[in-house]
């Protein structure tokens, strides 16, 4: 659990600046608000964001990549809002899992499976023990995995039914993870869903004709195959 030192950062500051811009003063204090809540109620430390410059990366892609920041509680909700499956029936892969808030927000909605899929072995570690405090407080029922690869190089399981981008790479990355979802879905035709948040121009889904829109806000899209 971080420290209130430890939160007042230039990065969190910068964080708190960009939001207020974006989604106004209101807003952005009930995201913060839900951030410091969610970090205190389990004793982690998933708000405090890591740039990548800091991490040792063994990864042609570190400059593909984009840097640390855990998802809001109030975004994934309202994306999850919006897709009809069962979670207790559904295995989600986290691209870029980083500290792992997706992945314990995905267990608190019931998801069966969670795997998250990260290139710094650093944030791995603190994704391990964040998902072991999580579950001992939580005592959700999730089956949580963690995989130390880039995610170009991850073969998608072909029972993942939910694929998760919070904004981790550009497009030459997600080029190669789209071949990666075409040759699982090849093995095994099922309905897959693609959620992708804060694209920041990256329309490499939306410029795939084998993969369709069912529904766009501003900040993400959600996307379907099969
Ligand atoms: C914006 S954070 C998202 C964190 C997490 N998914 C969440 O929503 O709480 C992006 C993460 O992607 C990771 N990342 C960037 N490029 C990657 C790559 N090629 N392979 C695996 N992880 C990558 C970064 O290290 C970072 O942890």
């Amino acid at each position: 659990m971080p420290s209130l030192i430890k939160i007042l950062n230039i990065e969190n500051v910068q964080k708190v600046i960009r939001n207020i811009s974006k989604v106004g003063l209101f807003t952005t204090v009930r995201y913060v608000a839900s951030d410091l809540i969610f970090d205190y109620k389990y004793h982690i430390d998933t708000i405090n964001t890591k740039m990548l410059d800091e991490l040792d990366i063994e990864s042609s892609n570190k400059s593909n990549g984009h840097y640390y920041e855990g998802t809001n509680y109030y975004v994934f909700k309202q994306v999850f809002s919006e897709i009809a499956i069962d979670p207790s029936q559904s295995f989600l892969v986290d691209f870029g899992s980083g500290k792992g808030k997706a992945m314990c927000l995905a267990a608190e909605l019931g998801f069966k499976k969670v795997t998250g899929v990260e290139f710094s072995l650093e944030l791995v570690e603190i994704c391990r023990k964040n998902l072991e405090i999580f579950q001992k407080k939580s005592n959700a029922k999730t089956n949580f995995e963690v995989i130390h690869v880039d995610a170009a190089e991850y073969n998608i399981p072909l029972d993942a039914n939910v694929l998760f981008f919070y904004n981790p790479f550009n497009e030459v990355v997600i080029a190669k993870v789209i071949a990666n979802i075409m040759k699982s879905y090849e093995l095994n035709p099922r309905p897959i869903w693609i959620l992708h948040l804060y694209p920041q121009g990256n329309m490499a889904f939306a410029k795939d004709s084998r993969i369709q829109l069912e529904h766009e806000e501003k900040d993400w899209s959600i996307y379907r195959l099969g």
